[in-house]
């Protein structure tokens, strides 16, 4: 299979930024911006701002998501979301595993599967974030790293699942920095990302799998990053919260 014959999607993380009116200020320029896209387009915002998000976007191509939920059902755990929670909204999809969650909220390989499992179960698609660190880079490891990650989050999940899976290479070092990998260095660790897929499962599974990349997207960068043929989108944090940013990154990955 080849690229072309790949969903490409690009969405958006806006992280922790915009109220509810301001989310539905964001969403009323986004949407007729966006209306021609040859892409899967999402916004993931944040819970709060998820049923007006969903409201708004009915009857339109941009799909919502959330940033994160929780692996139980139900119960005691203070301040979590469930993923089922989410589904009754409407909500379509859930990040999980970002960086900044791994970073400053504990996240593990191993609580990135459990939410994956639950997320999957209660019928969200996940785009899941892998990434290195600046110093993992540097110092030879970021396959070793993106690989465990990669097996960890993906560990007791069925072949007939990756369908409701995207898998995000963010490289931790680029998120939020300006500093983007270069097209060869996104596409090379896509690459590996894919390979690392179809040794889990088999080639098929691996060549049908969205991989995006993240870190500092924006217009000016983004075509040459979209070229390569492993990288199928991509995750947008600060280009994704100004509606003109967003429609060309569409538009580059409608292309
Ligand atoms: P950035 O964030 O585009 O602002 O670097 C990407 C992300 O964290 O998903």
């Amino acid at each position: 299979m080849d690229k072309s014959k790949r969903a490409a999607v690009l969405a958006g993380n806006w992280k922790m930024n915009k109220t509810p009116a301001q989310a539905a200020e964001l969403l009323d320029a986004i949407i007729p911006a966006v209306k021609d896209a040859d892409c899967t387009v999402i916004c993931c915002t944040p819970f709060v701002d998820l049923s007006v998000a969903v409201e708004k976007c009915k009857g339109t191509n941009v799909k919502i998501g959330a940033q994160n939920c929780h692996f139980k059902e139900s119960g005691a755990y203070t301040g979590e979301v469930a993923a089922n929670m989410l589904t009754e909204m409407g909500v379509e999809y859930v990040i999980i595993g970002h960086s900044e969650r791994r970073q400053y909220f504990g996240e593990t390989d191993e609580t990135v599967n459990l939410r994956t499992k639950a997320a999957l179960a209660a019928g969200l698609k996940v785009i899941i974030c892998v990434g290195e660190m600046l110093d993992e880079r540097e110092n030879g490891v970021f396959e070793d790293i993106v690989g465990r990650q990669t097996k960890i989050a993906l560990l007791g999940i069925d072949k007939a699942e990756l369908k409701n899976i995207i898998i995000a290479y963010e490289p931790v070092w680029a998120i939020g920095t300006g500093k983007t990998a270069t097209a060869e260095q996104a596409g090379e660790a896509c690459g590996y990302i894919r390979s690392v897929v179809a040794k889990l499962y088999d080639n098929e599974a691996a060549e049908g799998l969205t991989i995006q990349y993240g870190g500092s997207m924006n217009p000016g960068n983004a075509a040459e990053l979209l070229a390569q043929k492993d990288v199928d989108g991509g995750l947008i944090g600060g280009a994704s919260l100004k509606a003109p940013d967003f429609k060309a990154l569409v538009e580059a990955a409608s292309k």
